[in-house]
């Protein structure tokens, strides 16, 4: 099987030799840039998939790195992607709910952009965002609620970014083939194809399985088998290379998109959630949606939080509270209820008894999911902080 793939590699890179010799023939390459980006992929990972209007390049990477960095992507100047999306957490921002670059509360909280690229759908609920290029435009456009703050500057951000030397150099060398145009077609490709190269796989588990018998603590591999267990379900909804539901790859013809009502809120006694955090249903519209959301990756989710789309759950030790009991009851306030007898509830929130020491134990393995090279990797910081 694998000299098979091989020979089909090899197959493959002949082809694109040939066409690169092609290409060169001509002036302006009509196509976008050859691929020439080489994937660091940790052992166990594939190759994520890559929109065929996007190739990967090493520039275009670069070019979307300072993107995701730059505070001329707002309204205002004072905000970037970075600000809600900060390396050290895992690009997360540490608050329940994200706090926009006007001040606007967000009714959802920020999520973690380690290995987004292998997202099958994106955001907290919306089975219809499924390409980081597009998602991008959200946080830069949305009114509803105002996060960059660009709705209706869009002519003025490009006038920005126009008048950066460095974009007159970048833009050219990850755009040939439209002659380095600045707009927003190659801004938010350029930035799908940073957030692409976000992957985060050396935690003490990726090394425990990769054959390093010391890597985990005995506590965290106990843990680990009570995550795999039938008797607590998490890998149902949290499997994969990635611990995550909805993950899509290279070479993977159906994407499965999946999203889970875990018995959070109960605040009518018939499932109900508090609007505008419905989960799929503000979409759909579809009663069974209700409460439904993207179980998110456990990868690094020691740095994450708070917890949940909302950010109502501060700790791990409270989010696992949340399953033992099969869903969370709040006594009292607006959203009392007792969501284990949400109807819209999966079947695999069922609830279940631990002991202190399993509960430490099943801790210790979600901490041992911290791949802490990926906090600090020198390629994912921010490059406005030192000379170009
Ligand atoms: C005001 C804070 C804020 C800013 C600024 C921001 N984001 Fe986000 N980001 C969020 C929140 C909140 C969510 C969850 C949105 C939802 O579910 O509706 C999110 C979700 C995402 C996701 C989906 C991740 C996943 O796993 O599904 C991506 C990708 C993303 N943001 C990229 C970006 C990019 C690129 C930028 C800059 C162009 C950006 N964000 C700017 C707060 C922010
Ligand atoms: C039925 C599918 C399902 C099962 C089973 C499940 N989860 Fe989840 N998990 C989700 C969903 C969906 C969310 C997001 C829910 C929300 O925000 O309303 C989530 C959220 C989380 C979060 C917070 C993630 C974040 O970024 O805020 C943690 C931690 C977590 N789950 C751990 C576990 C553990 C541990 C187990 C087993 C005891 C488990 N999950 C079982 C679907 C599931």
């Amino acid at each position: 099987m694998r000299s098979a793939c091989l020979l089909l590699h090899l197959f493959f890179a002949a082809l694109a030799l040939s066409c690169d010799k092609d290409s060169l023939k001509t002036d302006l390459p009509s196509s976008p840039a050859e691929d020439s980006y080489v994937w660091k992929l940790p052992s166990g990972f594939p190759k994520p998939k890559v929109p065929a209007d996007n190739p990967m390049n090493t520039a275009k990477v670069e070019l979307g790195r300072r993107l995701f960095y730059d505070r001329r992507l707002s309204g205002n100047g004072t905000y970037s992607c970075g600000s809600c999306h900060e390396q050290k957490r895992a690009f997360t921002d540490g608050r329940g709910v994200a706090l926009g670059s006007t001040g606007e509360v967000h009714p959802r909280g920020s999520m973690s952009l380690a290995n987004v690229g292998y997202a099958a759908a994106l955001t907290w609920a919306n089975p219809l965002v499924t390409t980081l290029e597009k998602q991008a435009l959200t946080p830069m456009f949305g009114e509803a609620p105002v996060e960059l703050g660009l709705a209706g500057k869009e002519e003025e951000l490009l006038e920005r970014l126009r008048r950066e030397p460095l974009y007159q150099k970048l833009f050219p060398e990850a755009f040939p083939e439209v002659g380095g145009t600045i707009n927003l077609d190659t801004i938010t490709k350029a930035i799908a194809a940073f957030e692409r190269t976000l992957i985060s796989g050396n935690s003490p588990y990726d090394r425990y399985l990769a054959g390093d018998q010391g890597a985990m603590s005995e506590s965290a591999l106990r843990g680990k088998e009570l995550f795999f267990s039938e008797r607590l379900e998490c890998f149902h909804c949290h499997g994969g290379f990635l611990l995550a539901d909805s993950v899509t790859h290279d070479g993977k013809v159906m994407d499965e998109v999946m999203f889970h009502n875990t018995g959070l809120y109960n605040i009518d006694g018939q499932g109900g959630y508090p609007a505008p955090n419905r989960g799929v249903l503000e979409i759909s519209n579809r009663p069974e949606d209700m409460g439904r959301f993207k179980a998110p990756t456990l990868r690094n989710i020691a740095v994450t939080g708070p917890y949940m789309h909302d950010g109502s759950i501060a700790t791990l030790s409270e989010v696992i509270d949340h399953y033992a009991a099969g869903g969370r009851t709040i006594a009292t306030g607006p959203y009392a209820g007792d969501g284990s007898k949400n109807p819209y509830k999966s079947e695999f929130v069922t609830g279940f008894l631990l002991t202190p020491q399993e509960k430490l134990d099943l801790i210790a393995f979600l901490e041992s999911l911290t791949d802490t090279d990926f906090l600090v990797d020198p390629d994912f910081s921010d490059p406005w902080l030192s000379a170009p």
